[in-house]
């Protein structure tokens, strides 16, 4: 038996970053959040005053920063950046609603996706995003590309900000739903989309549970025959 590498896509609230997390506890593989390293430097841009436009600054902003995942005992992520432990801050309705045009840079992608394979370097580590069974590890030996109805997904995103105490409304997360996702799909570069290759998860019917019991079937199977 080997370990795999996994790669799970899919758009904000189909359920990825959860699914993700239970899957590497599962299989002790290492979780790494592809996501929060875009949140990050987004964060950071807004501190410094830097616009989403502006890509070199947005670079030089990056190349300063060293970004580390720290997996926690209860399977949750911490971010660091030079050390710095960075919080809920990086999920704020200002982050979420920049991250996207901070994203679509070709400067920013090739860093992020340099710094991502990096760290896939070992074998046993489950990455989640936009574009990883694309062009992060198009390698992989399982992809996952994870979708549900945009009602369910908006839902979701309404049900964790009120659990988290986050200002909420139904109808602006799902309009900021909307434009993320069309945002993340119609840029030029790396945009999301499902891999050729991978497996097809619709989670709007289907509890976490059944959709990290699947994942974790196929993985072991993959794992057998590597
Ligand atoms: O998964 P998330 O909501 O934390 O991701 C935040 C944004 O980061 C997402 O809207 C697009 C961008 N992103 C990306 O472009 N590529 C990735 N691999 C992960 C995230």
């Amino acid at each position: 038996m080997h370990k795999i590498n996994i790669a799970i896509d899919g758009p904000a609230g189909s359920g990825k970053s959860t699914v993700a997390k239970e899957v590497a506890a599962k299989l002790s593989y290492l979780y790494i959040d592809t996501g929060a390293m875009y949140r990050s430097l987004t964060f950071r841009a807004l501190q410094a005053q830097v616009s989403e436009q502006d890509e070199q600054s947005l670079i030089e902003l990056l190349k300063e920063m060293e970004i580390t995942l720290e997996q926690q005992s209860d399977g949750e992520v911490q971010v660091l950046v030079n050390g710095e432990r960075l919080g809920e801050e990086i999920r704020s309705q200002i982050v979420t609603a920049k991250v996207s045009e901070v994203s679509a840079h070709r400067k920013i992608r090739e860093e992020m996706v340099a710094r991502q394979q990096q760290l896939a370097k070992q074998k046993g580590v489950v990455l989640d995003g936009r574009d990883i069974g694309t062009y992060v590890l198009p390698g992989a030996e399982l992809k996952i590309y994870m979708d549900a109805s945009v009602e369910e997904r908006a839902k979701r995103r309404h049900l964790e900000n009120m659990e988290k105490q986050r200002p909420s409304d139904i109808t602006t997360t799902k309009e900021a739903l909307k434009r993320r996702d069309r945002l993340d799909r119609e840029r030029p570069i790396a945009p999301l989309q499902q891999a050729g290759d991978a497996v097809l998860v619709d989670t709007t019917n289907q509890t976490i549970e059944e959709v990290v019991a699947r994942i974790c079937r196929i993985a072991r199977e993959k794992e057998n025959e590597s």
